[in-house]
């Protein structure tokens, strides 16, 4: 038998529910001849980014990458991502994928990524039976948030799991900036980053909810920092209630057979059932030095990953929803049903913003600052909002007269 091509793919998905969606992906490049090398890289997209700039120095790129838009855009720029315009015309992307969206996977005009699926950051997940001890309804605004919150603390129960790491506090930041301003300022603020909005009275409303929340988490420190996955099972365990997470927690209760509305509740974070922060998975293509077998690879990934099949399997395991139109909804939950739903109502009221936690919007050095001054307004008690306004204020004047030049 002829030994069957391999396609390496290099990501980060490493928890259950992540596992499982990825290894969807086998028995279909199977199918086409092509074998697929894919450990995962735990750690995140900081972690990968090592392994990724190892690997093109000792110039062995791999052929695919998970990566989201602005470092598609930093590696268009040093010109290591290869094409997929060709596939693209030939499979109607153009037609097939949300223009907003079409624009975080090209280069210059050139599709060099293929985009796998749309997660909703702004979720917020409950354990029912927890819920249900404390006769509590899921809050809509943050106001009923901390009401709720205070009953479950009362009753000896730990309100919000919360990991603390970097990234999952600009996480959180960014669904209390959406809930407490609104999909106008969350756009003026986090992605235009206008000094004036930074240093404003809602900014400093947003921090003082933001930090607020700490205390509900039972955190003891700095130090203490855990995996996303790992807040995510303690609310499944009913160790804590609920937790704020993009949509993949949700993969995570449904690999622990955990059923919607039964056992758990997902619902849009405090206000921000009318707007919907999303973030695009998607896969960057390598150059391989022009090997046309690399190209056929490739390719064949990319077609796999935009077909119905993946579609519906990869993303049923994820939490998140189909990139394509037409994928059959009816084998998908009810978190995913109503996602898809805010999805496109948020897309027709102009109120889908992009994450910058998750590397949507904003250029590396400008999202790993504000990343780190959120993970300090979180961490140190010294650091008051009065002082991030004014830092993060200072950081953007700077930034804005950069790009002006
Ligand atoms: C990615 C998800 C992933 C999550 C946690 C996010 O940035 O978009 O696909 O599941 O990180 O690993």
């Amino acid at each position: 038998m002829a030994h069957a091509e391999v396609v390496e793919l290099l990501h980060w998905w490493s928890s259950e529910g992540e596992t499982r969606a990825v290894q969807s992906l086998v028995p279909q490049m199977a199918r086409q001849g092509l074998e697929l090398k894919m450990p995962p890289v735990p750690g995140g997209a900081q972690a990968l980014d090592r392994v990724l700039r190892d690997r093109i120095a000792s110039r062995s790129a791999p052929d695919a990458v998970q990566m989201k838009a602005t470092d598609l855009a930093a590696w268009g720029a040093q010109g290591a991502l290869a094409s997929l315009d060709t596939v693209a015309k030939q499979e109607g992307w153009d037609y097939k994928i949300p223009r907003q969206i079409a624009a975080q996977v090209q280069y210059k005009g050139s599709y060099v990524a293929v985009p796998v699926n749309v997660h909703r950051v702004n979720s917020l997940y409950i354990n029912r039976s927890l819920l249900q001890q404390v006769q509590g309804r899921a809050p809509q605004t943050w106001g009923q948030f901390f009401h709720l919150a205070e009953r479950l603390q009362k009753a000896g129960i730990t309100p919000l799991a919360h990991g603390n790491q970097p990234w999952q506090n600009l996480t959180l930041f960014e669904t209390v900036a959406l809930g407490a301003g609104g999909a106008d300022f969350y756009l003026k603020a986090l992605v235009q980053q206008d000094p004036s909005v930074i240093a404003g009275p809602v900014m400093q409303q947003v921090m003082q909810t933001f930090i607020a929340l700490k205390p509900l988490t039972g955190h003891t420190g700095a130090a203490d920092r855990q995996e996303w996955n790992v807040a995510s099972e303690r609310v499944i365990k009913g160790k804590a209630a609920m937790q704020i997470m993009g949509d993949w927690a949700k993969g995570e209760f449904i690999a622990a057979q955990r059923v919607p509305d039964k056992d758990f509740l997902c619902v849009p974070t405090p206000g921000g059932l009318s707007s919907y922060i999303y973030v695009v998975d998607s896969l960057a293509m390598f150059r391989k030095g022009g090997s046309p077998q690399a190209t056929a690879g490739q390719s064949a990934l990319a077609r796999t990953v935009m077909g119905m099949e993946f579609q519906a399997k990869f993303n049923q395991a994820k939490g998140s929803i189909p990139i394509t139109p037409g994928v059959d909804m009816s084998g998908f939950d009810s978190c995913s049903q109503e996602s898809s739903a805010f999805f496109l109502a948020a897309r027709l009221a102009k109120t889908l913003v992009p994450s910058i936690a998750h590397r949507m919007a904003l250029p590396g050095p400008q999202h790993k600052a504000l990343e780190a001054l959120v993970d300090r307004l979180w961490n140190d008690p010294s650091f008051t909002p009065a002082q991030a306004q004014l830092s993060w204020t200072a950081e953007a004047k700077i930034a804005g007269a950069a790009e002006k030049r």
